[in-house]
Formats: C-alpha cells, sequence, structure tokens
C-alpha cells in the first residue's frame, strides 16, 4: 500500500491481539518518534515505555478504565521533559526556564504531537494499530507520581500499540472543504455548518449501535472487552438528556461541556505541581 493510502486508511485500533511487538520493531518506531521534527532542535521529549502487566493496569486506570490501554502490550507515555534540558542549562552556567515559557510550553507539545504521529505512521506501515490517549491529562500528579517523574516533567499523551484484532472502518471525517481556506479564511453560511456535520454524522437512527459505530465508538469497544454495561449508560443517559442531535449528543453526553470546563481546576493544580508557572 502507497502512503496516500496507508494514512487515508488509518484508523485508531482499540482491539489488540496478545502477541508482542518484536523489539527490533519498537526500536524503529522510537527512532522515528526521536528524529521526528521539534523547535529549535531542543527535544524537550521522555518516552516512557509501559510493558508489564502492572505498569498497564496502572495505566488503564489512570487513562479512566479504557480496557484498550490495558489489553495493548506496549503504551507510550509522551512527556513534555523540561528537567532534562535545565538541568542541563544550569551545568552550563545559563538559565532555562521552559516552566514559566508559554511559548517553550506549547512548542514542546506540538514536538510531542510530531513525534508521536511518527510512530503512529510507521507502526501502521508495519501492520501495527494504535490509539491515542488523550485523557491520561485527567490524572497527571499519580501518572507523575507512579511513573516516577521528576519536575518540569509532565506526561501529555498516551499512545497504545499492539497488532490489531479489529479496526474499525465506520468513523466519519468532515468533508475537507469544511476545514481548507484558500488563502483567506472563509465564513461558512449557517446551513452549511449544518449540513457539514449531519453528513459527517448521519442521523441518530433507530439503531442505536450503528449510530454508535459512527459517534462513540469507544462505548461499544469497552462494551465488547469488559462487561462494562457503556452503552446501556450511554442510551440512558441520552434518554434522560432527551438527546435530539450530534452536536447534543457530543457536548452533553460524550463530552459535556460543564464537566469539560470544570476540568480546568484539576489539570492546572497538575500542571503547578509539576513545578511550571505558566498559567
Ligand atoms: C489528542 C487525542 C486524544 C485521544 N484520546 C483518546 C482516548 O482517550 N481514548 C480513545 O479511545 N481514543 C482517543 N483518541 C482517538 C480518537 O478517538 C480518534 O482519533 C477519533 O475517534 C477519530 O478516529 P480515527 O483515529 O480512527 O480516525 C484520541 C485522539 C487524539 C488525537
Amino acid at each position: 500500500m502507497d502512503l496516500y493510502e496507508l494514512m487515508k486508511n488509518r484508523r485508531s485500533a482499540r482491539a489488540f491481539l496478545g502477541q508482542n511487538i518484536p523489539e527490533p520493531m519498537i526500536e524503529k518506531l522510537l527512532e522515528v518518534a526521536n528524529t521526528a521534527p521539534s523547535g529549535g532542535n531542543i527535544q524537550p521529549l521522555s518516552i516512557i515505555l509501559v510493558r508489564s502487566q502492572e505498569g498497564r493496569e496502572k495505566l488503564a486506570k489512570l487513562a479512566g478504565g479504557q480496557p484498550w490501554v490495558k489489553n495493548a502490550p506496549l503504551s507510550m507515555i509522551f512527556c513534555i521533559d523540561f528537567y532534562r534540558i535545565k538541568k542541563w542549562a544550569e551545568m552550563c552556567q545559563t538559565d532555562f526556564r521552559g516552566q514559566q515559557a508559554l511559548n517553550h510550553f506549547l512548542i514542546a507539545y506540538a514536538d510531542l504531537m510530531a513525534a508521536a504521529q511518527n510512530v503512529v505512521i510507521l507502526a501502521e506501515s508495519f501492520g501495527l494499530g494504535s490509539v491515542y490517549i488523550g485523557s491520561i491529562q485527567h490524572e497527571i500528579d499519580e501518572t507523575r507520581r507512579y511513573f516516577e517523574l521528576p519536575e518540569y516533567v509532565l506526561p501529555m499523551m498516551v499512545l497504545c500499540l499492539g497488532y490489531p484484532k479489529s479496526i474499525p472502518r465506520t468513523i466519519p471525517k468532515l468533508k475537507k472543504e469544511a476545514i481548507v481556506h484558500q488563502e483567506k479564511y472563509r465564513i461558512l453560511e449557517d446551513d452549511e455548518i449544518r449540513k457539514t456535520f449531519d453528513d459527517k454524522y448521519g442521523k441518530i437512527d433507530e439503531d442505536m449501535e450503528k449510530y454508535l459505530e459512527r459517534a462513540f465508538i469507544e462505548a461499544l469497544e469497552a462494551d465488547k472487552q469488559e462487561e462494562s454495561k457503556f452503552v446501556e449508560r450511554v442510551k440512558k443517559e441520552m434518554k434522560r438528556l432527551d438527546i435530539q442531535n450530534n452536536a447534543q449528543f457530543l457536548f452533553k453526553v460524550r463530552y459535556p461541556t460543564k464537566v469539560m470546563v470544570r476540568m480546568n481546576q484539576r489539570i492546572k493544580e497538575s500542571i503547578k505541581n509539576a513545578g511550571f508557572e505558566i498559567i
């Protein structure tokens, strides 16, 4: 398969075979993480490899119990790492204060995702599957404690990897014309915005499983992999809140806006606890 096809067809995998990833393959994945673009080539990045049963179980708990985190044979925790650079700068009689500079922080997060995405693509070409786990950001303190991350090191993203058992082919995307602008930003008409999202998600149909395959594959996967009754809870919540459309589903059920905003305090505290003074 050529690179275009491979990247176009990539979907997040959440069901993995038990088979381990061969060591030479892991080495290559780490090499491309390390050779990814980096702002100023400073490379403020550390990657923790988690393969042990104990580590996988802990990580799954930290990720809010998502079963694929435990089931993936390998997870990589991508961390912003200013600790190493700061020490080096001190040794060299200079002052690096990435923990105070929003610019360093934002660039470091971009670096981190560039490195992680390099891994995703190479993994795909090896016949592996992967899924990002962003929800680790809700548990930064405990992740830092358990994995013994020093000050100025922030776990920002997890990437789970393994040989896929199945890959969903039902994940919809916006039409690309909605996200691409020629030269200047083009404000879409309300009708166009509505249609764009309707086209993406389709109707909330009678067949709820079919809808969730497109709009909340995690709920279906969780129930397949564990006795979680996730789908049942989602359906109940949809009924309780009288969900009428896709946006209501997303921002009342899946990512309730109040909960998302309330989360700020916790994330800010964790960032401070790691010695950062940017917010
Ligand atoms: C920043 C980020 C965070 C994500 N966090 C999670 C997560 O916590 N759990 C999960 O199952 N998938 C997670 N995903 C995967 C997305 O759900 C997935 O990319 C999205 O549904 C689109 O599907 P696709 O990757 O198959 O195209 C995350 C993806 C990104 C880019």
